[in-house]
């Protein structure tokens, strides 16, 4: 029996050709965003650098309204920074240049860093928040800052888009590795849009006065740096209930979907 396979192997080339060109184009797209961020961060270092003077009044004293605008220039820039650091670390991870620098960590010193970091934020809206670590869950490997990144990520949005109640941290040991579980009691997320959750630059509730502050990053670079780690970022909630967000760590890092480099500290 002969069969003509001409047409199936001209649409296989077509296909991969496209995959290709899809490929390079997102890869370019990524390498000008690392570029375009680290110049932009120069110039902001410098607004930011002269604002901090302005206000610690070592020039000369400012009057209210001056002082108003200086401390607006300065938070306007702490706020811009956090967004390029947020493009710069997703397009360095989408360009395949991530490198994570492994080791084991003590995961008590991790969560204290993270809780450490969001507490004033659970003051002041009075909720609280609470973490309990499991004795089994005493060593995670992994790339520090970036875990703790993590970490603050996931309680920031819990502490965020949580108006009462509570907002925990809880750590177990699972087979294959740690689980870092994020919970609050905030407004929850309709189970249908869960799949947009971790595209990058979403935001769930896109009215046009939206209640909370953001850019759609946090989750979107979560969920990626997890994947670096072998791991993922999986959610569960219920609208107007709560959220539980789940950062899985694999006791041994084998590397993710996207091509990345390792360090072993
Ligand atoms: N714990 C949560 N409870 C309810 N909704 C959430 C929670 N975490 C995330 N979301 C929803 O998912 C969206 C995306 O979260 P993400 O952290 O990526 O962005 P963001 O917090 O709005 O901005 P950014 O993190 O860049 O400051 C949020 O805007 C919100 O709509
Ligand atoms: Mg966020």
């Amino acid at each position: 029996m002969i069969e003509d396979i001409t047409e199936r192997k001209e649409t296989d080339l077509k296909l991969r050709a496209s995959q290709e060109a899809a490929e390079a184009g997102n890869r370019a797209k990524s390498e000008f965003l690392a570029t375009m961020s680290h110049e932009l961060r120069t110039p902001l270092n410098a607004i930011m650098a002269l604002s901090q003077l302005l206000q610690q009044e070592r020039i000369g004293s400012l009057n209210e309204k001056q002082n108003e605008y200086v401390n607006s220039i300065y938070s306007n820039g702490e706020h811009l920074l956090a967004l390029i650091n947020d493009i710069l670390d997703l397009s360095k991870v989408e360009a395949g240049k991530e490198e994570l620098l492994l080791s084991p960590l003590p995961v008590s010193d991790l969560c204290n860093y993270a809780i450490w970091t969001v507490r004033d934020r659970a003051l002041e809206k009075g909720l609280q928040l609470t973490s309990e670590i499991d004795p089994e869950a005493d060593i995670c490997i992994g790339d520090e800052g970036r875990i703790k990144q993590m970490l603050v990520n996931l309680l920031t949005n819990a502490i965020k888009f949580t108006p009462a109640g509570q907002v925990s941290l809880v750590v177990k040991k699972v087979p294959q590795g740690i689980s870092f579980i994020v919970s609050d009691t905030g407004i929850g997320i309709d189970s249908n849009q869960f799949q947009f959750l971790f595209e990058p630059f979403k935001q769930l509730d896109s009215r046009l006065n939206r209640q909370y502050e953001g850019t759609g990053l946090g989750l979107a670079l979560t969920r990626k740096l997890a994947r670096l780690h072998g791991g993922d970022v999986t959610v569960t909630s219920t609208l107007g209930k709560g959220s539980q967000f789940t950062l899985f760590l694999p006791d041994s890092v084998h590397p993710g979907e996207i091509n990345s480099k390792f360090k072993i500290k």
